[in-house]
């Protein structure tokens, strides 16, 4: 039934990369292969990827892809987490139908196989890279979508690193809205001394308090007593809603786990900041009338910008410079840049580590110069 879900054979292409981390990315038109109905309301769709582009788009597990479409006339774009392992030689994503949402209606109602759409190549930290020699126990935290990337890593290790675990606790309101279900029993199956899985539902009881509900601080305790044990941990994997990767970073971190450790990412925009990400850069009250220089491609395009005004990436858009970008709500990386000379500010950082930021990384999206000269590389 599943016919995707496919082991990797020597002779299929693989699309890992370690390298591909940090490389700029660019759109190109793809086709359509296929799309599977994965529950009454979530669709994968899998790319053609042609042979001279393979290497554009070599992803490592956890990565996503922004999609580009026309609705109504109008251009839509929205990012979704590859649900393939790279191992798997294809290219699929997952797209939840979301209520109101434009792109996940259209693509769960209107998409067919055959169709092209604007696909941008891999991006994303919420990454493992894959050591087939390494000996590690990880745990995953996925609720509802979230599982998207988490599926990805989990297959890429199970597949890969022979002498690891994987402990995934993914949350769903029912056991029919839980994605990917008989493809996770499948690997259950087939790996049964690496892989353990604990379905929390919210609106089914199972006959256990411990996984009724939402995954949340309480929650992680109890699931650290009973089925990890934190000095054995060397990775955990958060993804989900803003409240779950909140309380379930904090209980992690109370226990004396490593913030290094704990890797997230966000499925929807935050509502308010996670702790550690606020805001990054030079403070400043002073409005300043800036000169900005983008650098992409190796071409300049050059700008005047308030420090109160639009943000580096709307007044670069606006100035013609076709710079990359996703979510414009600091979650998902697409716009990140350098900053080689001057001072900007970000109002809110989700995507960057610690050590980009260190390095100058910004994301464009949320940056206001706060110097009268700025140049900003999307090459570097
Ligand atoms: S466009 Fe997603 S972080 Fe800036």
């Amino acid at each position: 039934m599943f016919n995707f879900f496919k082991k990797a054979k020597s002779n299929t292409t693989s699309l890992f990369t370690p390298e591909k981390k940090g490389a700029r990315p660019v759109f190109h038109d793809l086709r359509v292969l296929d799309i599977i109905r994965e529950t009454s309301d979530c669709v994968s769709v899998a790319f053609e990827v042609p042979e001279n582009l393979a290497a554009d788009y070599q992803f490592i597990p956890g990565q996503y892809l922004t999609l580009e479409t026309k609705i109504n006339g109008e251009a839509v774009r929205r990012s979704y987490s590859l649900c393939s392992s790279p191992f798997d030689g294809e290219l699929r994503v997952a797209i939840k139908e979301v209520e109101g949402g434009r792109f996940s209606t259209w693509a769960n109602n209107e998409l067919s196989a055959g169709d092209t759409m604007r696909v941008m190549t891999p991006d994303g930290n919420f990454t493992a890279v894959i050591n087939p020699e390494a000996s590690n126990n990880y745990v995953g935290f996925a609720a509802g979508s979230g599982i998207t990337p988490v599926f990805s890593i989990l297959k890429s290790v199970l597949e890969n690193e022979p002498n690891s675990t994987f402990t995934l606790f993914y949350g769903n309101k029912t056991a029919g809205s839980v994605v990917f279900k008989e493809q996770i029993e499948a690997l259950k199956n087939r790996y049964m001394n690496r892989l353990e899985v604990h379905h929390v539902l919210s609106r089914e009881d199972q006959g256990t308090d411990y996984l009724k509900g939402r995954i949340d601080q309480d929650k992680c305790k109890t699931f650290a007593e009973r089925f990890f044990d934190i000095k054995e941990v060397n990775g955990y994997f958060l993804c989900g809603p803003e409240a779950m990767i909140n309380s379930v970073s904090e209980e992690l971190k109370s226990m004396g786990v490593s913030k290094d450790l704990i890797h997230y990412e966000l499925f929807t925009s935050p509502a308010q900041s996670i702790a550690g990400k606020t805001k990054v850069g030079k403070e400043s009250t002073k409005k300043i009338d800036s000169q900005v220089t983008v650098i992409l491609d190796g071409d300049e395009t050059h700008f005047g910008l308030d420090s109160d005004g639009d943000c580096i990436l709307d007044a670069a858009l606006d100035a013609g410079a076709d710079v990359p970008y996703a979510c414009k709500g600091a979650v998902c990386c697409t716009c990140r840049a350098k900053v080689l000379e001057g001072e900007v500010e970000m109002e809110m950082n989700y995507a960057l580590e610690d050590d980009e930021v260190e390095d100058g990384y910004v994301l464009t999206c949320q940056c206001h110069p706060r110097s009268e000269k700025v140049v900003i590389s999307y090459d570097d």
